[in-house]
């Protein structure tokens, strides 16, 4: 039967109703986010496109935590001091007159620009930056932010919205005013007195856990307070002192330290060897730190070659895998060895056997062998192997970079890979690359005010300092 106008109508009106009542519900089904975007994946920007980034971070801790939001696609500005900029410029120079490794490795996907941060023209750019940028980041000497000028009060005033990130050395308390370098940090966050062995003093490790740990904690909080700032509206301060970041890291051995309380370590190969435990947490050596006893064991070539060797666990559950490739199949039943308890007062003696086999194979086929039959092993590779494996140039997590300066460079690209966020790694910027650039189409200044800016002196390096250079 045909409808009437007025029943097609009606019709139509109630279609439009149903279709607002399920895009609503889908709405709330989808917690208020948009539809999917129906680009590629990795073609849709990046995680942490539109947010931009007020970069007053130098030396290693801040500049890792900003370089990393810039390999997540956030605009980078990174402001230096006029003349000088990061100190990291000119430390352990290996091109003569130009940006050291230590400076382009931990500044690449930034922008530069230099600002007298001091000076009164200084602060009416900053000021503005600070109007349109969601995050500051420093990692200055305590108090010398406030120094500046750029208190909370200020910076909140001028926008509410911004998040004030700091690494500092430590927290309140009597040592919060200390200025603090990766190694301080490693020592008063518990890595040192807990790494190293036994007879020998306290290690810090080669991994800078201290100032790339830390800006990589920083790096967290400031995504934490950007998605919570999506509800609130607000900034926050974020803070993470390097003592805290390294403890953070270190917390299995504060684990140790409370299970002493009720007795031995028994994992410790010091517990086989029967040296009784102290009050505080042992250096352990090489032993791993988790259930399963692990040891650095020489492999083929070891003589010569100091990374000939092999990281090496005897995980339980392949303990028969072991036995047999180490030509002790005999351990597999005898009640002295079959079991993982009763293997713990003799891993001495049981990883210089298995070290009998390894020192007959290279580092390589020891791997190979082993991870046949799911025996977990690590090689030892030095730096040289890292920067020629060809696997970690493949997927970008060591990139080669084109510098104007000095030439072609190796950095560690993006560790954290994502399927719609690609990173593409950019070198690092000359100091002040950016100043013109981020006058004028950041913060749009005309021509005239540029000039009674730079005219001031500002942007450039005191004329002493030029005298001096
Ligand atoms: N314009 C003008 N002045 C500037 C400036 C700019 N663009 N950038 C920095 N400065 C000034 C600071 O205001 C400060 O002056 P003040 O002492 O009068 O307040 C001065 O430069 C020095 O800054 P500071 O942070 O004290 O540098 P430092 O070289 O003496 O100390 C650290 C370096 C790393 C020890 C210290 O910054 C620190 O403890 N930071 C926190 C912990 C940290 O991150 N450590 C690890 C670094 S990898």
């Amino acid at each position: 039967m045909a409808k009437s106008k007025k029943q097609k109508s009606r019709t139509k009106a109630e279609s439009k109703k149903v279709v607002k009542l399920k895009s609503k519900k889908l709405a709330a089904k989808a917690n208020g986010l948009p539809k999917p975007s129906s680009k590629p994946y990795g073609k849709d920007g990046k995680a942490l496109t539109g947010v931009r980034i007020l970069d007053f971070t130098h030396v290693q801790s801040g500049p890792t935590c900003t370089q990393l939001l810039g390999y997540m696609g956030a605009d980078v500005i990174k402001v230096e001091r006029p003349g000088v900029g990061d100190i990291t410029r000119t430390q352990l120079r290996d091109v003569k007159g130009q940006d050291s490794l230590y400076f382009t490795m931990l500044n690449g996907n930034k922008r530069s620009i230099t600002i007298d941060s001091k000076h009164p023209q200084g602060k009416r750019v900053l000021d503005a930056l600070i109007k349109t940028c969601d995050v500051l980041v420093e990692n200055f000497a305590p108090g010398a932010l406030d120094r500046m000028g750029l208190t909370w009060e200020h910076i909140h005033k001028l926008n509410p919205r911004m998040i004030v990130a700091s690494v500092k050395g430590f927290g309140p308390g009597p040592y919060e005013d200390c200025k603090v370098y990766e190694n301080v940090a490693q020592c008063a966050g518990g890595s040192a007195s807990t790494t190293g062995f036994r007879e020998g003093p306290p290690l810090v490790t080669g991994a800078q856990i201290g100032d790339s740990g830390t800006g990589l904690h920083v790096a967290w909080g400031i995504v934490c307070a950007l998605y919570q700032r999506m509800r609130t509206g607000r900034g926050q301060k974020v803070l993470c002192a390097m003592q805290d970041g390294v403890l953070n890291l270190a917390r299995v051995k504060l684990r140790d330290q409370q299970r002493l309380k009720v007795g031995p370590l028994s994992e410790y190969s010091q517990f086989g060897e029967g040296v009784p435990f102290g009050k505080a947490v042992p250096r352990a050596g090489n032993d791993s730190g988790g259930g399963q006893p692990g040891w650095i064991l020489k492999c083929k070539g070891w003589e010569s070659d100091p990374d000939a060797y092999i990281y090496f666990i005897t995980q339980a559950p392949v303990w028969g895998e072991i036995c047999d490739l180490i030509g002790k199949p005999q351990w597999k039943t005898d009640p002295d060895y079959a079991t993982p308890p009763a293997r713990l007062p003799k891993l001495k003696q049981i990883f210089a056997t298995i070290e009998e086999w390894t020192m007959t194979k290279t580092k390589f086929e020891v791997m190979d062998i082993c991870n046949k039959v799911d025996i977990p092993v690590g090689p030892i590779l030095s730096m040289k192997e890292i920067a020629e494996e060809k696997s970690l140039r493949d997927t970008g997590t060591v990139v080669e970079v084109d510098h104007p300066g000095r030439g072609k460079y190796l950095t560690v690209g993006n560790p954290v890979k994502m399927s719609d966020s690609i990173t593409e790694v950019e070198r690092s910027p000359l100091l002040g690359e950016h100043t013109d650039e981020i006058l004028k189409d950041v913060l749009g200044f005309k021509a005239a005010e540029i000039a009674e800016i730079k005219n001031s002196g500002a942007l450039s390096a005191p004329k002493k300092e030029e005298k001096a250079a």
